[in-house]
């Protein structure tokens, strides 16, 4: 197997389930996929699997206790700089106190300090598994960005046939690698569970913290407004949300980054630059005073392809006798393919396209057309994604055809496995 979590550290968290003996072959994959494993486990694993099987595992001391002098090993310290907690096997117990916020252990208080995604994989007898208060921990843990695996069914050790079985190692392996992303290829984009709660509430920073150092990022977002009169305008009905969401997963892997925003009712991320405009030309005028500063320019912006030849300066009235108003509008700038077109420094150009309609041509054209580096093509026909929803489906093309495509995910998490990609694809450009 290719060493596909190079560099990775993961924190494997055993907890006290029968099925502790299949973490072992999970540590084993897990540093033969190249990642630097961490194990935690409860004082009940213990008396499943010992601790020094994992240490030899491993190669690093296995944390139990949390007072432990001769381990010193702290609940702070064995998250920090994580990529991904999983828990595996997770048991009804440490479930519940993970729902509850009870830190009475190592890996339920690292659970806590935990700003990595987490993960957990229950196993536990059917009936456990299928108890009111487990079902409602496991969907707490859900809303809150916790991923979680769902059990097998097949033979448990207490003699049934049923749900609750922890699943076979090697597919615990392929969920921690679609978690961090290491799989943007077309033929395997298995769905990530959805988080049901938007990303303040999430555990699911996907990047390292450092990947974008250096960088200098401008990206569009929102709609444009133009002006018919004091109180008319032309607009449309993008929220921004996936822009904002670009600039938050920007803004977490280190990149320096400034969001030229047409009018919306979100709250820019802190520590991002924001620079507010109102209609197209605004917008034009912003980005191209910037632009040719930066390393990348995301077009998120659903810029408003017309505006009015004039913008009256009195409300337009209504005149008896008269049904029809024309209005004269005349076609905006196009504001991506004035950076793609950038004779002198000219940034790495991502453009959107917003298709409801042969999708893919109309997209490729459009990146070709406007001298772009990568097109992002989400269908707004589509009624659960685009245009306001929290998700979004979307494919990347490049000039040499589609580069990846990510099924239906919370924006915030397109945002995160869409920056990787850019900036991945810029620095290959170098
Ligand atoms: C032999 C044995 C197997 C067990 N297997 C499971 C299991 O698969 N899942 C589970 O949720 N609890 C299981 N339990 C019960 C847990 O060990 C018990 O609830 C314990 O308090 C869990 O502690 P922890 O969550 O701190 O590891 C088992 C107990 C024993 C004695």
């Amino acid at each position: 197997m290719k060493a596909r979590l190079q560099n990775r550290k993961i924190v494997l968290g055993v907890s006290g389930g029968i099925a502790a003996y299949k973490a072992c072959t999970l540590c084993r994959l897990l540093v033969k996929l190249g990642a630097d494993v961490h194990v935690v486990m409860t004082e009940a694993a213990t008396h499943l699997v010992g601790k020094a099987t994992f240490e030899a595992l491993s190669g690093h001391p296995v944390g139990v206790e949390i007072f432990s002098q001769a381990q010193r090993i702290s609940h702070i310290s064995l998250v920090k700089d994580a990529d991904l907690m999983i828990i595996a096997p997770a048991t009804a117990n440490t479930l519940a106190k993970f729902t509850a916020g009870i830190a009475d252990n190592l890996m339920t208080a690292a659970f806590l300090a935990a700003t990595c995604p987490v993960a957990v994989a229950p196993a536990m007898n059917v009936n456990m598994y299928r108890n009111a208060a487990t079902q409602e921990n496991i969907q707490t843990l859900k809303r809150r960005g916790v991923y979680v695996l769902n059990p097998a069914s097949g033979p448990l050790a207490c003699g049934v046939n049923a749900e609750g079985r922890l699943p076979e190692p090697e597919e615990i392996c392929e969920f921690i690698c679609t978690i961090l992303g290491e799989r943007l290829t077309l033929k395997v984009d298995p769905l990530l569970p959805k988080p049901q709660k938007p990303l303040e509430l999430m555990q699911t920073k996907l990047l390292n913290p450092a990947f974008g150092a250096g960088l200098k990022v401008l990206i569009t977002a929102g709609p444009t407004i133009e002006d018919l009169d004091p109180v008319r305008f032309i607009s449309n009905r993008s929220s921004g949300k996936m822009g904002y969401a670009l600039a938050l997963a920007f803004k977490n892997c280190g990149a320096e980054v400034t969001l030229v925003s047409g009018p919306v009712n979100i709250k820019a991320p802190e520590g991002v630059k924001l620079v507010c405009v109102r209609s197209a030309q605004d917008m034009l005028t912003a980005v191209d005073s910037l632009a040719g500063e930066q390393d990348i320019v995301v077009g998120a912006a659903a810029v408003a392809d017309y505006r009015s030849l004039s913008v009256a300066k009195d409300k337009i009235k209504k005149q008896d006798g008269v049904d029809e108003l024309c209005l004269h509008l005349i076609k905006n700038p196009d504001i991506i393919a004035s950076v793609g077109m950038r004779e002198v420094n000219r940034p790495y150009t991502v453009g959107f396209a917003a298709e409801t309609s042969h999708t893919e041509e109309n997209a490729q054209s459009k990146l070709i057309r406007k001298h772009l580096d990568l097109i992002v093509l989400n269908n707004v026909a589509k009624k659960e994604i685009g245009f306001d929803s929290n998700d979004n489906e979307v494919t990347v093309f490049n000039k040499d055809g589609k580069v990846a495509h990510f099924k239906t995910q919370p924006k915030s998490i397109i945002a995160e496995r869409l920056v990787k990609l850019i900036i991945e694809s810029f620095k290959a450009c170098l």
